[in-house]
């Protein structure tokens, strides 16, 4: 359903303003957007991150794909346009939380370049800080916390990202975390610092 409904009359100069909410919660507020293939650490880093944020006084708040697809998104299979409609839902969720003045931490797959485009477009380009937890699928599918990699091998699960259906790279204005023989210690450390300067209030 497309909503081209022309009997809608969104507000917005009532609601006090995002600069007003960031400064009261001493924070700039901002998506941080985390893509890359499944069981890569996505999750494991955003928890890791927002123990280390909180305990400097940040607000944060985790939005991971495997809790949204049990409920806003549940009614949605792994096709590219359903993962599309995925992330133009999650990302429409993030944009709230940011107007709120609340820093986001978006664990998501989001596996293409479009995908991922949609997202940063809505929830704004000043507001997004793309991530690319960069770990290879070899390592991810000997880790198959989930088991998910070989019922993917087996046929079990189709379109699955990264074996029966593409992962691509993301351009180089995304952080890059490569985990290869580091510790989630290590990863989290560089996204912190990385991630700082772009929340701290001024
Ligand atoms: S996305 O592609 O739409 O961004 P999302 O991050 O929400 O994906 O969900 C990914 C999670 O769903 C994975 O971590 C995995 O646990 C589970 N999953 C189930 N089926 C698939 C599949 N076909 N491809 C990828 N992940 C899947």
């Amino acid at each position: 359903m497309n909503n081209s409904n022309n009997n809608i009359f969104p507000v917005f100069n009532s609601i006090i303003s995002k600069e007003y909410k960031e400064k009261q919660l001493n924070q700039k507020a901002k998506a941080i957007w985390l893509t890359g293939l499944s069981g890569s650490g996505k999750t494991t880093i955003a928890i890791e991150i927002e123990k280390i944020l909180f305990n400097k006084g940040y607000l944060v708040q985790i939005l991971d794909g495997d809790n949204i697809r049990i409920g806003i998104s549940n009614n949605l299979s792994f096709s590219a346009t359903d993962r599309l409609e995925n992330i133009r839902r999650i990302s429409e969720v993030s944009k709230l939380f940011v107007n709120c003045g609340v820093i986001t931490i978006n664990c998501f797959i989001s596996p293409s370049n479009k995908i991922r485009q949609k997202a940063k477009e809505i929830i704004g380009k000043e507001n997004f800080i793309g991530v690319f937890i960069n770990t290879d699928l070899d390592t991810c599918e000997k880790r198959d916390t989930k088991g998910l990699y070989k019922k993917a091998r087996q046929g079990i699960i189709e379109n699955f990202t990264g074996i029966s259906s593409k992962f691509e790279i993301p351009d180089d204005t995304y952080i890059n975390i490569n985990t290869s023989n580091r510790s989630i210690d290590e990863s989290a450390t560089q996204l912190i610092k990385a991630i700082l300067p772009k929340i701290q209030y001024k």
